[in-house]
């Protein structure tokens, strides 16, 4: 008798609609939007915004997720350098399954029409210290994607919804004028491409490099890993930077001075982004 209650209780429980017994997979959260940056203080902006804020904490490294009016949003630091940056993506897009991915944060500016405050938009993304080895010099190279066995290219591009509407906000904002050695002027937003590798580059000549071999405007530490780890999962990424120092013998000290102001420009940008993408209301 208690052998056949069990069986019907089973029975029973077996056979109810799947919405009985898991209802929260009838009414799943939408896909958030996530931005991604180095330190700490470069999503506290973003952070600072968020309503309805879950903290959900994995392998130590805590995930905020919440809006940002009707945004789902969901952030992150990731720590410095091309490791960190990948392992946290990684684990962003496993548990969260963002539809996009924005990184922000600071860089070291190579384009010497850059200036600190300013924010570059990256149309694509490359690591400089990738590829093989020469006496002569690096020749830059991919290497093969884990998932499909094909080469990655050198050149990750960004997500063309992402740049154009950040390419829009950009024209949105107005940002105050910076205090520079050469005076006040409001920060530009341009876009370019901007390079990544796991050192902080205090040289005029390694930057000169990077721009005649790669093309970059700037160059920082985390972007290019974080494009990687998307491209090779199908997600669209985009990075954007503001420029902290000049990446030349100057740039420790610059980047001590400007770092509040580039981090705050960054955000500042995604945040507008965010609206933008909020008012064509396909975040929700
Ligand atoms: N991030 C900010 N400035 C940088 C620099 N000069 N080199 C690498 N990453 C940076």
């Amino acid at each position: 008798m208690k052998r056949c209650l069990f069986v019907m209780v089973w029975l029973a429980l077996a056979l109810l609609p799947a919405s009985c017994t898991t209802p929260a997979q009838h009414s799943p959260r939408p896909a958030p939007l996530a931005v991604l940056g180095a330190f700490q203080q470069e999503v506290t902006l973003l952070r600072e915004m968020l309503t309805e804020v879950q903290v959900r904490p994995i392998e130590g490294i805590e995930f905020i997720s919440g809006r940002i009016g009707t945004a789902v949003v969901v952030v992150a630091w990731t720590g410095v350098g091309k490791v960190n940056a990948a392992m946290t993506t990684t684990l962003l897009l496993e548990h969260f399954r963002p539809r996009q991915v924005i990184f922000t944060g600071i860089a070291g500016g190579i384009d010497p029409n850059l200036e600190p405050g300013d924010i570059i938009v990256a149309k694509q993304t490359a690591y400089h210290d990738a590829g093989t080895l020469w006496t002569e010099g690096i020749e830059y190279g991919g290497v093969r994607n884990r998932f499909t066995g094909e080469y990655n290219p050198v050149f990750f591009p960004a997500d063309p919804e992402l740049l154009a509407v950040a390419e829009q906000a950009g024209r949105a904002l107005t940002f105050e004028a910076t205090a520079l050695r050469a005076g006040h002027r409001p920060p530009r937003v341009v876009v370019g491409t901007v390079v990544t590798g796991d050192v902080f580059v205090v040289s005029k000549e390694r930057s000169a490099e990077f721009a005649a071999k790669l093309g970059a405007h700037a160059v920082e530490m985390e972007g290019a890993a974080v494009a990687q780890v998307c491209y090779q999962r199908d997600v669209g990424c985009l990075v954007i930077r503001s420029i902290s120092d000049k990446a030349d013998e100057e740039a420790i000290m610059d980047k001590q001075l400007f770092y509040a102001m580039a981090a705050r420009n960054s955000a500042g940008l995604v945040v507008e982004m965010v609206r933008t993408l909020t008012r064509g209301s396909d975040v929700e």
